[in-house]
């Protein structure tokens, strides 16, 4: 096989055989096709799209060109989350412990902050000591010992991945359902699962702006999860506005520990629920959803899911204190709050923007190898369909150097969009793709 050829035929609109894949797939990874070639199939790919059996074939080559995990030493069902990303999101840091504070095993392994969107990874990296870079048995270990742990991919992990993300990133062919779908789905599978959630946002915060391809998306990542025998579900959530109140990493973390705690904001509160209800349901621990429901919110409001949490910080190397006391977490030196310049009531959010203004502070990347303030974060006061007076406070921006604070005030005052007539709120759960209850 060539790939001069397999470019062709994409590039012409055919459909490639498992084994043309495979050879792609394999050859690259093992940097026998170069740069040039793959991205001019990845190009071709973007353009004329990929079959679902072809977007399978490219998830089985890309989750096999690495190792697997066998967590089979493990007596509790494997289940993780997945979430394309968004402004706000920070449920992972909350669904995780009361799922594993429920008997499942969460073996989370998860990414950095990608353009306006948060990172888990770099989310945990606000609690002083939390080492998100622990070898392979050393995450054995701690999944053994309290049921979860959440690391960033190693180089044993779908390396295919790695290398075909660099390069998609630097020409322009991330936004294909086939290579996202391939993408994530290759990566959580090497997590030897049973089952996955899978949170695909929509909205003007998400990757996915429009609904109708989210839910395509979904589809797609279900289907293809499905006919590799996990069990997999998707909701697709809103991200029309902020999830919460907090954006900005160590502030996101208090607001996990205050959900945990029974507190915080009310949409992250039931997001996570939701989420956990759904993992718990798909990892057998209740027969219904309703009786996952019912489980996650006794996980919090025992403690269990607050201590667990505070297990895991503790066995990977993080100062657990800050659970107690958040003082102990990074804050910024000054705030400054924007307020609206007319009255009104809040129609929506270019909520995109919003991720952008907290990455101008400091509190996202650039390049890749930008460094992250923790400490900045952005507070949100005002949610769609609330009422806003003229002079009111819209949201805090926690800062630490005024470079950039104009352009991140303008952001955030340009992106409320506001009219004299009350819109309705949005569902925070728009649909369910998948398994049914
Ligand atoms: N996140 C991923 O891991 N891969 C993609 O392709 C897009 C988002």
């Amino acid at each position: 096989m060539r790939a001069v050829d397999l470019i062709r035929k994409k590039r012409d609109a055919g459909e490639h055989s498992r084994e043309e894949i495979n050879f792609l797939i394999s050859a690259y990874t093992k940097g026998k096709i170069p740069d040039y070639q793959a991205a001019a199939w990845l190009m071709a790919a973007w353009i004329r799209g990929l079959s679902r059996n072809e977007t399978a074939a490219l998830t089985e080559a890309m989750l096999h060109s690495g190792e697997v995990l066998d967590l089979s030493a493990l007596p509790a069902k494997k289940v993780d989350k997945h979430s394309t990303g968004g402004v706000g999101d920070k449920t992972s840091l909350i669904l995780a412990p009361i799922v594993a504070a429920g008997g499942l095993t969460v073996p989370m392994i998860s990414g950095r902050g990608l353009g306006h969107t948060g990172g888990t990874l770099d989310k945990l990296e606000a609690i002083p000591g939390f080492n998100v870079n622990l070898s392979l048995n050393e995450f054995r270990q701690v999944l053994a010992e309290c049921g979860m742990a959440l690391i960033g991919q190693t180089s044993e992990i779908a390396p295919a991945d790695k290398k075909i993300y660099a390069l998609r990133d630097a020409t322009s062919t991330v936004e294909n359902i086939g290579l996202i779908c391939a993408s994530i789905m290759s990566k959580k599978l090497a997590e030897g699962l049973d089952a996955l959630v899978l949170d695909v946002k929509t909205g003007s915060g998400a990757f996915m702006k429009r609904e109708e391809d989210s839910v395509r998306l979904a589809e797609t990542m279900v289907e293809t999860g499905t006919s590799m025998g996990k069990k997999v579900v998707a909701l697709i959530t809103d991200m029309d506005q902020p999830l919460g109140r907090a954006a900005g990493h160590a502030s996101e973390i208090r607001e996990c520990v205050d959900v945990l705690q029974g507190g915080g904001p009310a949409d992250v509160r039931e997001l996570s629920i939701e989420l956990s209800a759904w993992m718990f349901y798909l990892g057998g621990k209740s027969k219904t959803v309703e009786d996952g429901r019912t489980l996650s919110i006794d996980m919090i409001e025992s403690g269990k899911a607050f201590e667990k949490f505070k297990q895991c910080i503790r066995l990977q190397g993080g100062d657990e204190r800050v659970m107690d006391n958040p003082q102990l977490l990074p804050a910024a030196k000054s705030s400054l709050t924007v307020n609206s310049v007319s009255s009104g009531y809040i129609s929506g959010t270019r909520c995109e923007q919003f991720g952008t203004a907290l990455a101008i502070l400091g509190g996202g990347r650039e390049k890749k190898e930008d460094h992250i303030d923790h400490a900045v974060g952005l507070e949100f006061h005002k949610r769609i369909g609330d009422r806003v007076e003229k002079g009111e406070p819209l949201a805090t921006i926690h800062y630490n150097s005024d470079a950039r604070l104009a352009e991140a005030q303008r952001l955030l005052l340009d992106n409320f969009l506001i009219q004299s007539e009350p819109s309705a709120k949005r569902p925070l759960i728009h649909r369910i793709i998948g398994q049914q209850k």
